[in-house]
């Protein structure tokens, strides 16, 4: 039996973690851009666009499942019950949006091709077409974008939650999410 208690996040979470930030935070605040540029008159900014956010979508739910088979480390000892559930929520938001980001985007693409035909040859990484999605006659393209502008206010408390926590508090919080430091 182990001495003490697992107090770190296991290297597939950590790598998931930063991997899906990296992509996410490109999107938050490129996204949009990258959406509206044609190289050439074709589709390769939308095909980015598309291929990081269905990236994103599916290193989600593989995170998920990791989760569900490994579970996280117990929350710092030093975290206040008001401070938990603030975490708890704001992760549970987060796979909220990482999901649903993703598949609003991808239920407006309909739209998005009828206005725009030149972009018709949207692709995968190159590699595959995106497959057809369904009109449902909601405003998709206003619902993929209040949950981006949702993703920014989140990550904006998210990293001033860590920041406070280690540099305020000066406890293990944001080192239970790196591979290297102490943390007891
Ligand atoms: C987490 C990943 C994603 C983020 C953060 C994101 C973010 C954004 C943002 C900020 C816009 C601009 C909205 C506006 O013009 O007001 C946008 C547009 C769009 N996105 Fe995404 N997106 C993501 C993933 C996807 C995916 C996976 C797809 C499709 C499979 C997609 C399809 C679209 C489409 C079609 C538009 C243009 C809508 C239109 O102008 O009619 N997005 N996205
Ligand atoms: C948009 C980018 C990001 C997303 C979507 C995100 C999402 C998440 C989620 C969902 C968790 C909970 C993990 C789980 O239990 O399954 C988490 C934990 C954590 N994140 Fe992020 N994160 C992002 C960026 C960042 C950044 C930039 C930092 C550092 C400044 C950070 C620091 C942490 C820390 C320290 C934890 C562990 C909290 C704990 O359980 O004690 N994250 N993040």
């Amino acid at each position: 039996m182990p001495v003490t208690a697992r107090t770190r996040y296991d290297t597939v979470a950590m790598s998931l973690h930063w991997l899906i930030a990296a992509l996410l935070i490109f999107m938050l605040f490129f996204g949009e851009e990258i959406m509206e540029t044609e190289v050439g008159g074709g589709a390769f900014g939308p095909s980015l666009h598309v291929s990081i956010g269905s990236a994103i979508l599916v290193l989600s739910v593989l995170r998920l499942v990791w989760r569900v088979i490994n579970p996280p480390p117990a929350y710092s000892a030093s975290m206040a019950p008001w401070e938990r559930l603030a975490a708890t929520a704001t992760h549970v938001l987060f796979y909220v949006l990482l999901i649903g980001i993703p598949l609003t985007g991808w239920l407006a693409t309909p739209k998005f091709l009828r206005d725009e035909d030149a972009l018709a040859g949207l692709t995968l990484f190159g590699a595959f077409p995106l497959p057809a999605a369904p009109s449902l006659g909601l405003p998709m393209k206003g619902i993929h974008e209040i949950g981006s502008n949702l993703g920014i206010v989140l990550l904006a408390l998210h990293v001033l939650a860590a920041l406070k926590h280690h540099f305020l508090n000066r406890d293990d919080v944001l080192r239970r999410m790196l591979p290297f430091g102490r943390a007891r």
